[in-house]
């Protein structure tokens, strides 16, 4: 049975930079009580023209340049988003079209928070069937464009940006290990967008009640959390075979440091084993734990043969935890150059629309 190994990574942010300075002339806050309270002083905001899609893809490129993969070696995309750019067609198939993966199934994953971790749980096992060899996951979000930024409760707290996995087949021991996924849909009033689907379809009254933006119980959602991230970390450390002393690194999905402080302390390690970065982006929910990962990787911190466990928490509500051993990049055969492979695929997404409009119009003319 091969093993899902990690060869691929990396992630995209907006360059706007919203402080919290720039909040307190918003909402009736200040940065003293967002740090104290949240750990965050800055996130990243899309500007028009940047969508969930937009950050996806430049992870995604990132992603297949350090795996060496072009994209039509791609089976499968899972793209994991609270914040996709339509009710359908899923964002994952806008990727493929962008990225020219014209083998690769796509399909979105709404897991909130935890988005990440589903995501990856399912590409692994799809892997380790054997059914298939190579999977692209993907965490994307736009949440600013879905934020009341009048509701202080809540605007302080997110941010954008996207991180992207390759997985691959391999036979050698590693990539994910185990993985632990749980729900309790009790709880979804606690945090939501509760307009815009079919229950509540957008409408000048929605639109006027605030129905679009996301609503939270802060309080609750912190509750819940405390409770379930250790849990989680736990369990799946158990479910892989292996002690808390043989973890590396935790890497936590990042949406308040006194959350992961409660998770530290419940597991009883020091807050030092913890990869956390939510000061520069804040909640950037299911992009917040591969963000993390692309740094710590790029500044040394996580290296080849490290264990890890990712956990997280979210809308749903959702919570789960996977472990993985990080392998690296497979050994380069050819260097692979994105910028040839992203002009190709603008140009066969051109000719696939034109073929389509083409075909279109002699099927309408043969009508008549
Ligand atoms: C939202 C959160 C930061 C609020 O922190 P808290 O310590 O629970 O604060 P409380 O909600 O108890 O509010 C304390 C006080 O601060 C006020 N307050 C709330 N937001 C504020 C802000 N941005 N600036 C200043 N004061 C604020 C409240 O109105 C309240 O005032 P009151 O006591 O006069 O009523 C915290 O509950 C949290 O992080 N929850 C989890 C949210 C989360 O992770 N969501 C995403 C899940 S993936």
């Amino acid at each position: 049975m091969p093993y899902a190994h990690i060869t691929g990574w990396g992630m995209a942010v907006p360059n706007r930079i919203l402080t919290n300075a720039e909040l307190e002339s918003m909402v009736a806050t200040n940065d003293e009580w967002i740090v104290a309270r949240t750990g965050i002083r800055e996130r990243r905001i899309v500007r028009a023209g940047e969508t969930s899609s937009t950050l996806a893809v430049e992870a995604a490129w990132k992603a297949l340049g350090c795996a060496n993969l072009k994209p039509n070696e791609l089976d499968l995309i899972i793209c994991s988003t609270s914040t996709p750019e339509h009710i359908f067609p899923a964002t994952a198939c806008l990727v493929q079209d962008k990225l020219g993966a014209n083998k690769a199934g796509a399909f979105d994953l709404l897991a909130a928070c935890t988005g990440f971790i589903y995501a990856l749980n399912m590409g692994a096992q799809a892997i380790r069937s054997g059914s298939i060899k190579s999977v692209l996951v993907i965490g994307t979000e736009t949440l600013s464009r879905f934020v009341n930024w009048q509701d202080r409760n809540t605007c302080i707290l997110f941010g954008d940006g996207a991180g992207a996995f390759v997985l691959q087949a391999n036979q050698e021991f590693g990539g994910i290990l185990a993985s632990v996924l749980h729900s309790d849909g009790s709880g979804g009033d606690l945090l939501s967008v509760p307009a815009g689907g079919s229950k509540h379809p957008a409408s000048e009254a929605t639109i006027r009640s605030g129905m679009h933006f996301i609503h939270m119980d802060g309080r609750e959602v912190f509750r819940f959390a405390t409770r379930v991230m250790a849990q989680a970390t736990r369990e799946v450390i158990g479910a892989a075979g292996l002690q808390i002393q043989d973890i590396r690194w935790i890497i936590p999905h990042q949406a308040n440091l006194r959350i992961i402080e409660a998770a530290a302390r419940g597991l009883k390690v020091p807050l030092e084993k913890f990869i956390i970065n939510i000061e520069r982006y804040g909640n950037t929910s299911t992009a917040s734990i591969p963000i993390a990962i692309c740094e710590a990787v790029a500044d040394g911190r996580l290296k080849a043969g490290d264990k890890i466990v990712l956990t997280a928490f979210g809308a749903g509500l959702t919570w789960g935890a996977l472990a993985a051993q990080w392998s690296g990049p497979l050994p380069v055969v050819r260097k692979l150059r994105p910028a040839f492979y992203r002009i190709l695929a603008r140009l066969r997404s051109l000719m696939r629309r034109l073929r389509l409009r083409l075909e279109g119009w002699i099927w309408g003319r043969d009508k008549a």
